[in-house]
């Protein structure tokens, strides 16, 4: 390291603190740490442990600024999520590429837009706002069941894990009773490192069993998509397998492992984000009495409720990109090769940009919240996630009258998607 750099350095213990998964169960200590380097050292080298070094880019700008320039900030060449370097080792020898399933998130430039462009009409506003009746049914239908228990439940386990996973399973049009599964396996692969989601959370830290564990799951999503693709192809439906498994790109169907990989993105981005950000705005409504009050009074605010929760959970904490070319924006210099973490979770509480960070408002009169990203790997599921948190919440708010945590709430102990894990909450209906 040159001495220009170490001045750079995030201090050690953050440093440790910010890539450990469990650091996560207490997000409370990483944003304080998190506003400590937007405030000091907005581009910080964490070098701990366990990783390569990287920079974490804690400011909003200079995030915007990042992903306006993918040609540079590129997604295929580097792990494109936290992971060890040993680990990224042996997901190299197993795959072949930095990661362990290579979808859209991982490509760059003409291929990205390729595979992109697949789905990306089906996911357009005009295109989602048809699923209102079923979504608004199953939003029903879940608002029915929380009410059938009587007055007390954990609203993640109850309520927010199982609404988001029917909606994106019937999406892809995988049956009901499969869904345990997706979402057990969507949990060990986000979940690799918490005790109580992994499948082997104590030996994860250990390279090859992680990569064993890791190539089981998506081993066991693969066994179950490839029927799908075989069934798409030999019958196909409205659905979004259908679109998926009779792929073309260039003129030639895509193989089999691409469109496994495809599911695999879909079926897991799909609801453990959604389901993080609809238990955030319980959790902020079961804190805040009058702004329940406001909200039931006024459904309006209900799109200001569901875009502060994104905005208040930031799901996705962060991805990475590697750098193509020495290049400098705003002022820090990136040499080729350099790993780069865009902190989704600091810029969504970054103070140039929003007034009161901190604070659960809704009078944000344009909450510029980036938890989904920015430029051309904008989620492609933004208007999917926004319609089901508002249907949830149009069909749930005027069914109770207050609202208040009944035990000790838990976050989910993860690097990459983390939200509220264990929600207890008491509730009285209207
Ligand atoms: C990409 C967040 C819901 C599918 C992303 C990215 C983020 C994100 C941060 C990467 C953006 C970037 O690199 O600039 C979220 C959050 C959600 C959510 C916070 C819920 C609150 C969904 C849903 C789907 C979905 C419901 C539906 C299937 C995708 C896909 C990509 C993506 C396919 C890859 C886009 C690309 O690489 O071009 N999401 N997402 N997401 N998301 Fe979401």
């Amino acid at each position: 390291m040159s001495n220009e750099t170490q001045d750079l350095a995030a201090p050690a213990e953050m440093a440790a603190r910010l890539v450990n998964p469990a650091s996560f169960g207490d997000p409370a200590t990483l944003h304080a740490d998190l506003a400590w380097l937007r405030g000091h050292q907005p581009v910080s080298l964490v070098d701990t442990a366990g990783v390569d070094p990287f920079w974490l880019v804690s400011r909003h700008g200079d995030i915007m600024d990042i992903e306006r320039q993918p040609d540079i900030f590129r997604n295929g060449d580097l792990s494109t999520v936290l992971i060890g370097s040993p680990m990224l080792k042996a997901v190299e020898n197993a795959t072949g590429c930095p990661h362990l399933t290579r979808n859209m998130v991982n490509m760059d430039g003409a291929e990205h837009r390729a595979y992109r462009s697949l789905v990306q009409s089906w996911f357009m506003p005009g295109n989602v706002k048809k699923l209102t009746d079923d979504i608004r049914e199953i939003a029903r239908a879940h608002v029915d069941r929380m009410m059938g228990l009587s007055g007390e439940c954990d609203f993640v386990a109850d309520v927010a894990l199982h609404y988001p996973l029917h909606v994106i399973m019937s999406i892809l049009g995988v049956p009901e009773e499969d869904e345990q599964r997706m979402l057990m396996l969507t949990q060990q692969l986000f979940g690799a490192r918490d005790p109580e989601l992994s499948r082997k959370a104590d030996a994860m830290a250990d390279p090859d069993t992680a990569i064993k564990v890791f190539g089981a799951v998506v081993a066991d999503f693969h066994a179950y998509f490839s029927n799908i693709t075989a069934n798409r192809r030999a019958e196909p439906r409205d659905d979004l397998a259908t679109i998926i498994a009779n792929a073309m790109i260039d003129g030639k169907p895509i193989d089999e492992r691409a469109a496994n990989d495809f599911y695999i993105l879909v079926a897991t981005a799909g609801h453990d984000t959604t389901s993080a950000s609809t238990a955030g705005a319980i959790w902020a409504l079961a804190e805040r009495p009058a702004l329940l009050a406001e909200v039931k009074a006024n459904p309006d605010l209900i799109p200001a409720l569901v875009d502060e929760a994104i905005r208040w959970v930031t799901p996705v904490k962060h991805f990475m990109r590697a750098v193509a070319r020495d290049h400098e924006v705003n002022g820090h210099h990136y040499k080729a090769g350099d790993w780069v973490m865009l902190s989704y979770m600091s810029a969504n509480r970054d103070e140039a940009v929003f007034d009161d960070p901190f604070e659960f408002r809704l009078d944000r009169p344009a909450n510029k919240q980036i938890a989904f990203g920015y430029g051309p790997h904008l989620c492609v599921g933004q208007h999917l996630a926004r319609l089901e948190m508002k249907t949830l919440f149009e069909e749930l708010l005027p069914r109770i009258e207050s609202l208040e945590i009944a035990g000790e709430p838990a976050w989910t102990q993860a690097t990459l998607v983390s939200g509220p894990k264990r929600l207890p909450i008491r509730f009285t209906q209207s």
